[in-house]
């Protein structure tokens, strides 16, 4: 079948700029290209989600990966996962710290009966893999951390896509859901965090709350972590689909709760006959996608609609 792809880049408040607007997009429209074409060679949707991350986690401009946002302590501590649909299995891991990408860790504990581990335990993977040592801070979101620790840390997170500090943005993550051509679906989530949070703070991009799949759909979630824990928001989507809610219907449903609650968060998602939807409760989504014919994005949509889909 034809394979679909949805990448994003965090939710947050308004970018500022259109400098800013047409290098996100950029990069997502170069992604979601990469991915979609890799999925057309015959790549299994699980490897395409990983594909997706790696190269959003090696985009510095958004918060996973390098270009991480800093922690309260100064550190950062990074967090991912991945949902094979198929298999229905989970693996993530959760506050590691030196490694270039975090997605390579949870593609690797799929096939480990432990699969989700947390800071001690994921730097002793990282060892075992002997991974090679990387930072991935950047000038920015150090320049970042410095200009709130004078602020005393009244901000509840940092932008989503690394700008110079007076360009407020937002929150981030990255993520992507596929459907490769065997009608199979993965997800995978990645994130520095929400930035500035206490040391041992967990995020939801780890946890089936923020990254999701089954045989009948996937979703990847972005903003506040704690909001997406609390709506159990991918989950919730992908399990209304399995019982037999369409996509739109289970996304419009979603965010209306969560609006309702208050939350500020986003979500992307797909299902296993190819439709494509997207959600958010903050004010923009930064998502692409490519649904076979041609390549979207949402990086405009400032309709009050809870929903969109392609
Ligand atoms: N959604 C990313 C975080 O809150 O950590």
């Amino acid at each position: 079948m034809e394979p679909k792809v949805i990448i994003h880049g965090g939710a947050g408040s308004s970018l500022k700029g259109k400098g800013g607007l047409a290098a996100v997009r950029q990069s997502l429209h170069k992604i979601v290209t990469q991915v979609y074409q890799a999925l057309g060679q015959g790549m299994s949707a699980a490897e395409a989600a990983v594909l997706g991350c790696q190269l959003l986690e090696d985009e510095p401009r958004f918060n996973a990966g390098t270009g991480s946002v800093l922690q309260s302590d100064g550190q950062i501590r990074m967090s991912a996962s991945l949902m094979n649909g198929e298999t229905q299995q989970f693996s993530g891991v959760i506050n590691v710290a030196k490694v270039k990408n975090p997605i390579h860790l949870a593609q690797f504990l799929q096939g480990e009966s432990d699969r989700v581990l947390s800071d001690y335990g994921a730097a002793e993977l990282v060892r075992e893999l002997q991974l090679p040592i990387h930072n991935p801070l950047t000038d920015l979101r150090l320049n970042e951390w410095m200009a709130e620790r004078k602020g005393n840390f009244d901000k509840t997170m940092a932008t989503v896509v690394a700008e110079p500090v007076e360009a407020e943005a937002g929150r981030g993550t990255i993520g992507v859901v596929v459907l490769d051509q065997q009608g199979r679906i993965a997800s995978g989530t990645s994130t520095g965090g929400k930035g500035f949070e206490r040391i041992g703070r967990v995020s939801d991009s780890a946890m089936p709350a923020g990254n999701y799949a089954t045989t009948q759909a996937g979703v990847s979630c972005t903003g506040i972590g704690e909001d997406i824990l609390n709506e159990c928001l991918a989950a919730k989507i992908v399990i209304r689909v399995t019982d037999g809610l369409s996509l739109a219907e289970a996304m419009t449903r979603s965010m209306t709760e969560a609006k309702a609650h208050n939350c500020d968060l986003g979500a992307i998602a797909l299902d296993a006959q190819g439709n494509i939807a997207w959600g958010r409760t903050s004010e923009i989504l930064l998502a692409a996608y490519h649904n076979g014919n041609a390549i979207g994005d949402t990086l405009e949509w400032t309709e009050p609609e809870l929903m969109g889909s392609a």
